[in-house]
Parts: C-alpha cells; sequence; structure tokens
C-alpha cells in the first residue's frame, strides 16, 4: 500500500514547543515509522508555511524583513525536528521556487476552470504606508473588555475574536498609526457556498473520523459554508498569476497545503520516484496530520481546491488532535508560557524518547491534555526506568553473566514459555492495529503491556535461583527473554526509535544487520540460537526531584515576568501632543570619560562628547554598568534638559536607556555609528 503523510507546516515565525510535537508531529511519526517498518511504500511530508501576517508581524517585532525571519526560523525548526527523530522524507519550505510555481500553476487551473468568482469589497487601507490592512494589522478598543490595543483578529487581553469592523473608534493602522480608510479592492473568491454538496458527501463518507474532527466539520456545515477570498493585498507571498494584480498575493492557506504537493514534487525529484503516484493514484492513501485549529482547511477548504482541480485524490483521514495545556495554563508563545525544544534538549540531553514517551502517553487524542513536570518525571522513573529498561536491561546482563553472551538454545519448553510465546505474538498486531486507528495512546499502553509480560516471566521464572539447580533451563528462559526484548526493539521503534537503535546495539544487530519487520516481530526465533549480543548498559535513567523543580521554577519565572511586563505595558503615560514631544532635544554624543560617583551607589559620572564640545551627565545606571562598561559608548540624550545639582555636581542632560523586562538596562543606540551632535528625531 502506498501512503502520502503530512504534517502541518508550521509558520517559521519562532522556535517550537511542546504542544506542536504532542499534537501532530510525534503522532505522524509514529504512524510513519510503522508503516515503513510495516513494508508500506511512503511519502513522510512536511515544512515550513513561510508566508502570511504572521511572518510579516514577527518580521517588524524582531526588525527584520519577512525573508530574514524565515531563514532564520526554517533552520531552527527544521534542526528541532531532526534532533527529535522525526523521520520526514523532506522537511522543505513554501519559499521553494518549486513551490510558487506549483501553487501559482493550481490556482491559474482553478481560475481557467471558472472555479473562481472576482469580487470587489472595501478593506481598510493605510493611506501613509500605501497599503492594505490585514486585520492584525488594524488597532482599536476592543467591544467586549474596552483594551484600546485590540487587533482586528482578535483582543489579547481578552481573548475575544474579533474582525476590524467590530473595533471601536479610534482606529489606527499598526504600520504607521494613521487611520485606516476603506477602500475598494478586487479579490479572488472560492464559492464554497456552491460547493456545500460535494464538500458535505466528502465529509459523511467518512464516517471512521474521530470526533473532535467530525464534530467541527459538522458545526462548520450547519452554519452554512462562505465563499472565502484565495487572495490578499499584500506584499509578502507569492505573486497572483494574473494581470494587474500588483500588491495581490494568494492567500496563505491557498498556497500552505499546496505546499504538501509542491514537498512531494521536490522529493521524488531527488529519489527518482513520481510524485503523482502518491497525489492523484486512487489506490494511494493520504493523511494529514494536524492541530485541532487546523481542521477546517484541512477538510473543507483544501478538499475544495482538489474536488475543482479535478485530478487529486482527497485526505483518507484527517486524524488532527486538540490541544495540550502545560501546567495549568494554555501554552503560549507571546506569553512564553512553552517547553521549547531546543531549551529542553539543552538542560535534559539525550531524553528524546522520554519525552517522545510523555507526549505520547499524555497525547491530546480527543481532548485537550496537560503536560506536566511531576507526570514527566513519574512516567520517566516508574515506567521507563522500572519496567521498560529494567526488563531490557536483565535479559542482557543475565545472558552475558549464565550463557557467555550469545543466545542460548531453546529446548523443552515448558507451558509457561509456551504461553509467553504465545502472548508475545499477539502483541505486534495488537499494536499495530492501535496505531494504524490514530490511538497512539491506547497502542503506548499495549507496549507497555509487552515490557510488563516480560517482567513477569523473568519473575516467575527467576533464572538467578535457576542457574543453580538446572542450568539447562536457563538457556530456554534467556532465550524467551531475547526473543521478548527483539520483539521490543521492533515495536518500540516508531515511539521511541533513539531507544530502539539502543536496543539493537545492545542485542548485536544493526539496522543494516538485519531486516527485521513488523511482521516478524512477535516471533519465537527472532535471534538465532549463537547469536551473540552485544554489552548492556542502562535505556533511561532517573530523573531527580532537583531537575524537575529547576523546570518548574524556570516556568514560573516566566510567568512572572510576563505578568510584570503585561503591568508595564499596561501603565501607559497619558496621551502627549506632537508639539510637546518636540520640545524634547534628543542627540547623538560618545561617552569619552566614566567614572564612578563617591558615595553614590547609582550614580556615574560621565563625560560625553555631544558634538561641540564635552558636557557631564549623571547617570543612573551604575548598579548596570561599571565604568570601563560605559566607556565609548555612542548613546542617545536629552541635550536640553535643565541642568540639575545632584551630589554636589551639576548633570547636563539624560542618558537614554532602555529597561528589558527583566529590570536590566540597555543602551539605546543608533543602529550604525553616526556622528556626535547628530539629532534624534
Ligand atoms: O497553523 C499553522 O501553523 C499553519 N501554518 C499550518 C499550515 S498547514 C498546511 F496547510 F500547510
Ligand atoms: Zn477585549
Amino acid at each position: 500500500m502506498r501512503y502520502t503523510i503530512t504534517a502541518a507546516l508550521i509558520y517559521a515565525n519562532g522556535p517550537i514547543h511542546i504542544g506542536h510535537l504532542a499534537g501532530c508531529y510525534v503522532p505522524s511519526d509514529i504512524y510513519a515509522r510503522f508503516l515503513r517498518a510495516s513494508g508500506h511504500d511512503v511519502a513522510f511530508v512536511s515544512g515550513t508555511d513561510e508566508h502570511g501576517v504572521p511572518i510579516t508581524i514577527r518580521a517588524k517585532k524582531e526588525g527584520l524583513t519577512p525573508q530574514q525571519v524565515v531563514d532564520k526560523y526554517y533552520v531552527q525548526i527544521k534542526k528541532a525536528f531532526e534532533d527529535f527523530g522525526i523521520s520526514f522524507d523532506i522537511y522543505s519550505r513554501t519559499s521553494s521556487p518549486i513551490h510558487h510555481q506549483t501553487a501559482q500553476d493550481f490556482f491559474t487551473t482553478l481560475h481557467q476552470k471558472g472555479h473562481f468568482v472576482e469580487e470587489t469589497t472595501e478593506q481598510y487601507y493605510d493611506q501613509e504606508a500605501k497599503q492594505f490592512l490585514a486585520d492584525r494589522y488594524i488597532v482599536g478598543t476592543c467591544p467586549v473588555c474596552g483594551n484600546p490595543n485590540a487587533y482586528g483578529d482578535q483582543c489579547e487581553r481578552c481573548g475575544s475574536t474579533l474582525s476590524p469592523t467590530e473595533l471601536k473608534e479610534p482606529l489606527r493602522s499598526m504600520l504607521s498609526g494613521a487611520k485606516p480608510v476603506l477602500k475598494a479592492t478586487k479579490n479572488w473568491y472560492l464559492p464554497l457556498d456552491k460547493m456545500q454538496p460535494q464538500i458535505e458527501a466528502y465529509v459523511n463518507a467518512h464516517p471512521e473520523w474521530k470526533t473532535n474532527v467530525a464534530g467541527q466539520c459538522q458545526s462548520w456545515l450547519k452554519d452554512g459554508l462562505k465563499p472565502r477570498a484565495m487572495t490578499r493585498d499584500l506584499e509578502w507571498g507569492i505573486k497572483v498569476p494574473l494581470p494587474d494584480t500588483d500588491g495581490k498575493v494568494l492567500y496563505v492557506w491557498f498556497d500552505a497545503p499546496i505546499g504538501y504537493i509542491s514537498m512531494t514534487k521536490e522529493w521524488a525529484a531527488q529519489t527518482g520516484k513520481n510524485w503523482e503516484d502518491y497525489w492523484k493514484n486512487k489506490d494511494t492513501k493520504l493523511v494529514h496530520f494536524i492541530g485541532k485549529d487546523n481542521i477546517v482547511f484541512h477538510c473543507i477548504i483544501f478538499p475544495a481546491m482538489l474536488i475543482n482541480e479535478g485530478s487529486f485524490i482527497l485526505a483518507n483521514n484527517v486524524p488532527a488532535n486538540e490541544f495540550m495545556n502545560l501546567e495549568g495554563d494554555k501554552i503560549s508563545t507571546s506569553r512564553t508560557w512553552a517547553v521549547w525544544l531546543h531549551e529542553y534538549l539543552e538542560e535534559l540531553p539525550n531524553k528524546q524518547d522520554v519525552l517522545r514517551y510523555v507526549l505520547t502517553a499524555s497525547a491530546p487524542e480527543t481532548k485537550d491534555s496537560e503536560f506536566t513536570w511531576k507526570d514527566f518525571q513519574t512516567r520517566n522513573n516508574s515506567e521507563l526506568v522500572g519496567i521498560f529498561g529494567n526488563f531490557v536491561n536483565r535479559a542482557v546482563v543475565l545472558t552475558h553473566k549464565f550463557c557467555e553472551g550469545k543466545v542460548p538454545p531453546a529446548a523443552d519448553l515448558q507451558d509457561i514459555d509456551r504461553e509467553t510465546l504465545a502472548t508475545l505474538a499477539e502483541f505486534p498486531a495488537r499494536i499495530g492495529e492501535s496505531i494504524a486507528h490514530y490511538r497512539f495512546r491506547e497502542a503506548l499502553v499495549n507496549l507497555m503491556d509487552l515490557t510488563r509480560l516480560g517482567n513477569k516471566y523473568l519473575a516467575d521464572t527467576a533464572p538467578w535461583h535457576a542457574i543453580k539447580e538446572n542450568p539447562e533451563r536457563v538457556n530456554t528462559i534467556m532465550n524467551v527473554s531475547l526473543q521478548i526484548v527483539a520483539t521490543l526493539r521492533i515495536v518500540c521503534e516508531p515511539f521511541m526509535p533513539f531507544t530502539s537503535v539502543k536496543i539493537g546495539q545492545q542485542l548485536g544487530l544493526t539496522a543494516e544487520t538485519d531486516a527485521q519487520t513488523w511482521q516478524n516481530a512477535g516471533k519465537a526465533d527472532l535471534l538465532p540460537a549463537g547469536h551473540a549480543i552485544g554489552e548492556g548498559f542502562l535505556l533511561f535513567e532517573k530523573i531527580e526531584d532537583a531537575t524537575i523543580e529547576k523546570q518548574i521554577q524556570k516556568l514560573q519565572d516566566s510567568k512572572r515576568m510576563n505578568e510584570l511586563t503585561t503591568k508595564q505595558i499596561a501603565e501607559q503615560k497619558p496621551e502627549t501632543q506632537y508639539d510637546d514631544f518636540a520640545k524634547m532635544d534628543i542627540r547623538i554624543g560618545t561617552i569619552t570619560a566614566a567614572e564612578n560617583v563617591p558615595k553614590s551607589k547609582k550614580l556615574l559620572k560621565l563625560t560625553v562628547n555631544d558634538g561641540h564640545g564635552e558636557r557631564t551627565i549623571l547617570s543612573g545606571i551604575a548598579e548596570h554598568f561599571s565604568p570601563e562598561e560605559a566607556l565609548n559608548k555612542q548613546v542617545c540624550f536629552l541635550a536640553n534638559l535643565a541642568p540639575r545639582k545632584m551630589m554636589g555636581m551639576e548633570s547636563q542632560g539624560m542618558i537614554l536607556m532602555a529597561e528589558d523586562r527583566d529590570g536590566s538596562l540597555a543602551f539605546v543606540q543608533p543602529s550604525k555609528p553616526v556622528w556626535n551632535g547628530g539629532t534624534v528625531n
């Protein structure tokens, strides 16, 4: 069977966290690894979504261009996935030329087939920045909570979803601060309303979809599908392939899912495959792994696009997950309430499989779930160390101790051996069945039951006693135990690929030297008698309380910082008039001398070259900078502040400092050296 498995193209606008892994990437990886081990032909495709407003917003925040933002995060995100063993066949980007071409061709085909409706509507426009404003770029007062800084799509204070027309005056553009005006613009709409019967037929043909997915689809269908613009007035994105469409790009949700197709093309070209086999052959199963916020796009809009195009298969399943919360709160990038993958790896090195295990064990498969560090510790210590690792280690160590490190022959099987082998034989199919039905938590419970079977078998047969009375018997016991370990190695691979490799090493097997497939797993003769196994070592290690407490503390610190920031931002000074602002003469100067002020903890005495000569400024930064650190810094200072006497000296101005959210200070400086005396306007 051939499978095309896609995992959501995450926006390249920030690092990734455990919620992403739990919601989409670990489950899709388990599925892909299982299918490959079962001998299926798999294309597991993903990459970054590099267009749309989320990218431009990030660029503005970081003072970078959108291109710089996506280049930066593509590399980071790709690395994080590699580090966690997500086995994509390709991880590409929607900025690739092949994607631009594929998306434009797709648009052109739909346009030529007459599947778009052109419509002119009035949209908000910024006359100063000379561009139409995405909802997110319009700021006004929230109609729900009165927050004066609510965005046109959402109020971050009360969480309400908004549209720009709901915002209360005065509206302003986030780009220039100007008042947005309504202006007519033409866009191309996908008339989803007309496609309701086809989409309904498609969704209803899949009663096997998960209830959370089916539920969302039915609720959209019940409300009645509405036309949706597939082009936007934006600079950043894929140009609309039609004449006279300057300043218009494809809607990011039009181009992103086409990314799955263009990335498959890219992969096929690299590997000598035919991409159409994976997208146009009715025998291929297409499965989209996503988070719940992407359901409508994958179950309704993308299928509508594919149906209109006419030559593509539709997804067989869209096993979307719900969200994973963290320590009782929603994971939030902006509130920095998250466990970032790159930080996890730095702080808990070589523990990728522990996280994969815990995230699967508490995956938000049908409803939101919760990650807590305590649960992480318990699962590691009692399940992975206490049950899984313990069994494998005992089997390997005892084989070295009693059987010279070789798989001993199994002779004279007793009932307990036969029963154990019979139970072992059932596990691979049972685990596989759960995975095939996207029940990864259940699959993991079965996997742990297999390790429990191994532990119970060792406890019941007690080779450490048998060795004294009946050494022959020990051969059989160790043979059976090692067969369980060998099966475990195969069936744990989708969940914990690094651990599977380690078990392979301990069994003296490598991916290259054996072809152990899911079909062979469970067999009583997986390891032949006489085969030399490798050295034993611990698969997992205990995680101490101190490690967990440190992580919890880190989260709490970040929450405190965030609350602090929110408070600081909330306490804006009252509105001021331009004329008042213009009275301030802010200039550039260079600190040419710096010294501590006797008897003052706070003040540094700075000599500043202001272009005309030198002046003395007393600055309250001594707790943040030593005189050496301040020396030679080019700074901004308020030049016309009335002179003030402090500690018996006259201060002639004020240095401008930026305060970070932890209270630390930074000099406000021009982004390149400029001449002293230059004004700041
Ligand atoms: O929600 C997101 O992060 C989107 N960038 C997901 C896109 S999935 C697909 F359509 F590409
Ligand atoms: Zn609000």
